[in-house]
């Protein structure tokens, strides 16, 4: 076994599944399953067969569907419980069976009502005992976080000696330090005497945001297998997250440690869990979240451009996402746009872009990002209205539930701004009224069509009006983030093609 390697052990089906809501069928397990096979875990915890007769088939399943990693089933140092797993895991190729009991002062006296010596006893029973079904033996010291290290010492050493292959070291609560945790397996490391007969593994929970580092500190001491869940998830703050722990290891070659994790399968497997398990990831999750690769600030889009790793330890690409982005908002420079525009198409002269600067600043002082729909028509916006005669200076409206709609428009026509006000049974029928008295054209409108971009509330609106003149049909076009100013602008836009 080389000893650069780290064993990633995925329980994202057993201790990922615990949280409540994100149960899933056998089926949408088995899919993640074959998900995590693609990705390259080594072990895949697919559950805790005793618990439940759903456990149980899935376990049963899952072993069937997948064949490169070892399929792992849970069991308390029970002997029933054993049994069960052992049953569970006939069809895998690989099984392991994982048992365990607690050491800690808290779990010894107050849990199981029992004494240091009884623990030791059962630990090493329920090790024999699951030896006579499999050879992979994995033992699970419970809240070893919280345990004496001269006692846990006592329990690892005992457990080994009864055929244990892999030692966890669960800090259950997420109690532990870095430094401390790291410790404690450089005591095992070092106090342990047939140590070198078993991997050590990590297990650590997020109760105080530290289980990324400790078990990065795991690993630094000696432990080389992690025990960790997709997206982090997990009961309460969840376990270890196995992209962070992949992906560190992955930027430090400086540690020189290996994992077999085809890191281009992450943001996928990520997709997956969350929406099967419906657990959104939050935006500025490492590695998976939406915006762990996002640029929004003018400086660091300026930076990234010129060159990628001024900003990003990560290349996007290795985790599965296309590129980076440079989301455009109030506080992104000329730079940026100038990338998105040309990314677009648009190669604007440096007068137009400094135009086009100063709307998108306008824009994006309304709204909270710009997408590429917003850039073309501020780029198409800003064709027109060097070539529109009729051109809106303001615009009043009042409308409401108990009051008549009215509009006060004001339009400027080769220099000359003119005013109107008008009523209508709408606030937009009331603007045209008053553009219509304005222009004294007669017109009909033929069509008119309100869309909005894309999604939220704050988007930009698009309008499409067609008018009829004298048998003609002319066309307008305008979009704004006030529908009723899009509306009018976009019925001057035809009005001055008829002018
Ligand atoms: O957190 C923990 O201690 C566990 C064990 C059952 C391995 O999940
Ligand atoms: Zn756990």
């Amino acid at each position: 076994m080389s000893n650069n390697k780290v064993y990633i052990f995925d329980t994202t089906l057993r201790d990922g599944e615990q949280v409540p809501g994100c149960q899933l069928n056998t089926i949408e397990k088995i899919e993640v399953a074959r998900q995590l096979e693609k990705l390259g875990v080594d072990v895949i915890e697919a559950g805790f067969p005793v618990s439940s007769p759903g456990d149980f088939n899935s376990v049963v399943e899952i072993s069937k569907a997948v064949s490169n990693p070892t399929i792992c089933a849970l069991t308390r140092a029970v002997k029933k419980d054993i049994e069960v797993a052992a049953d569970a895991l006939k069809f895998a190729k690989r099984g392991r069976i994982h048992t365990g009991i607690g050491t800690s002062p808290y779990h010894i006296f107050s849990k199981l009502n029992s004494n240091p010596e009884a623990i030791i006893e059962r630990a090493v029973e329920a090790v024999k005992y699951a030896k006579k079904f499999v050879e992979d033996v994995e033992f699970y010291a419970e809240d070893a976080g919280r345990s004496d290290n001269e006692y846990l010492a006592r329990v690892i050493e005992a457990v080994i000696k009864a055929g244990a292959t892999v030692v966890n070291i669960p800090d259950t609560t997420g109690y532990c330090l870095p430094a401390e945790y790291g410790e404690k397996i450089a005591y095992l490391v070092n106090n342990v005497p047939n140590i070198d007969k078993a991997i050590i593994s990590t297990h650590c929970h997020n109760d105080l945001g530290m289980a990324t580092a400790n078990t990065i500190s795991g690993i630094i001491n000696g432990a080389r297998q992690v025990e960790v869940t997709m997206n982090g998830i997990g009961e309460r703050a969840g376990n270890t997250s196995l992209e962070e722990v992949v992906m560190t290891l992955k930027c430090h070659h400086d540690l020189a440690l290996e994992t077999g994790i085809d890191s281009k399968q992450i943001m996928k497997t990520s997709g997956l869990v969350s929406t099967l398990m419906r657990m959104p990831i939050q935006p500025n999750k490492a590695i998976v979240g939406r915006n762990a690769f996002a640029h929004s600030s003018g400086i660091h889009q300026d930076g990234v451009l010129k060159s990628r790793e001024n900003y990003e330890i990560i290349d996007p690409v290795d985790v599965g996402v296309k590129e980076s982005s440079i989301v455009l908002t109030a506080r992104s420079g000329r730079a940026a746009l100038k990338h998105r525009l040309s990314v677009l198409g648009y190669e604007l002269e440096p007068s137009q872009l400094d135009s086009t600067y100063n709307k998108f600043l306008d824009l994006a002082d309304r709204k909270k990002d710009i997408t590429d729909e917003d850039l073309e028509i501020l780029i198409g916006h800003e064709h027109k209205t060097d070539k529109q005669s009729l051109k809106l200076v303001s615009l009043q409206v009042m409308c409401g539930l108990s009051i008549i709609p009215t509009a006060t428009v004001q339009v400027s026509f080769n220099g000359d701004v003119f005013t109107e006000t008008a009523s209508g049974n709408g606030p937009i029928d009331a603007a045209f009224t008053a553009v219509k008295a304005l222009t004294k054209r007669r017109v009909r409108l033929e069509e008119f069509l309100i869309q909005a971009i894309t999604r939220g509330s704050d988007d930009l609106g698009k309008v499409h009006v067609q008018v009829e003149h004298q048998g003609h049909i002319y066309y307008g076009f305008a979009a704004h983030t006030d529908i009723v100013t899009a509306s009018v602008e976009a019925f001057l836009d035809a009005l001055s093609k008829i002018l």
